[in-house]
């Protein structure tokens, strides 16, 4: 009787792991779409969206080199409305610059075979995302710094802090969160901001989700 109990015991052990699997199994790069509207605004490029092959926005336009470490493109709306982010926090005392902002498929490329020599390629899976996969090839997507320079000094800076509660008002997102790499497919990124126009920033803000979530919702 007893062992009974203990097979039975067992076995409902092994079916909750089991699920628990499952459950957390993910479909990164399996099942992969091309993505059909490339110049929504509202366009999800991820692990599982693809955008066309040799996809370039029509409006780049260049940022403002006090805004940028020079040479650096958005789509224009995105552009306007960072460099208005970048001049507000500027008066109040943070010194915030775009990075990158747009960059091609064969760039993109090149930094993901770049960190997968450096790191290995499951690394370089949570931090790069594969040619065609960066939200940076729709010009909607910026990395910012502040005034340390780095970003991995970033977190701690009063920079993030202000963009944090800030970038949403000027229609950004902070694109990957932290805790929430089983839905984007990235780990965490403070200074990766994706342009999705106010209305949905301030939605996505006060509901604390990533665009994957959001989307769903509308
Ligand atoms: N670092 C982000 C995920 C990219 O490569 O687009
Ligand atoms: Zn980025």
């Amino acid at each position: 009787m007893k062992k009974a109990i203990y097979i039975i015991l067992f076995i409902l052990i092994a079916i909750f792991f089991t699920k628990d699997i499952d459950f957390f199994k993910n479909d990164f790069y399996e099942n992969i779409k091309t993505i059909e509207n490339p110049d929504d605004l509202l366009v999800l490029v991820n692990k599982n969206n693809k955008l066309p092959d040799n996809y370039i926005p029509k409006n780049l336009v260049l940022i403002d080199n006090k805004y940028s470490n020079n040479d650096k493109y958005l789509q224009k709306e995105a552009k306007m409305a960072f460099e208005n982010l970048s001049q507000d926090a500027r008066l109040l005392g943070y010194y915030i610059i775009g990075v990158s902002a747009y960059r091609d498929y064969n760039y993109q490329k090149s930094l993901y075979n770049e960190y997968v020599k450096e790191k290995g390629q499951s690394y370089a899976d949570r931090a790069s995302a594969r040619p065609g996969h960066s939200e940076h090839q729709t010009g909607l997507a910026i990395d910012v710094m502040g005034s340390n320079n780095d970003y991995d000094l970033f977190e701690k800076s009063n920079e993030f802090n202000w963009m944090k509660d800030n970038a949403h008002l000027y229609g950004f997102i902070l694109r990957y969160p932290k805790g929430k790499e089983k839905i984007t497919g990235f780990k965490y990124e403070p200074w990766h901001y994706r342009y999705v126009g106010v209305k949905h920033a301030k939605m996505i803000y006060e509901g604390n989700l990533t665009l994957e979530e959001y989307l769903k919702t509308t």
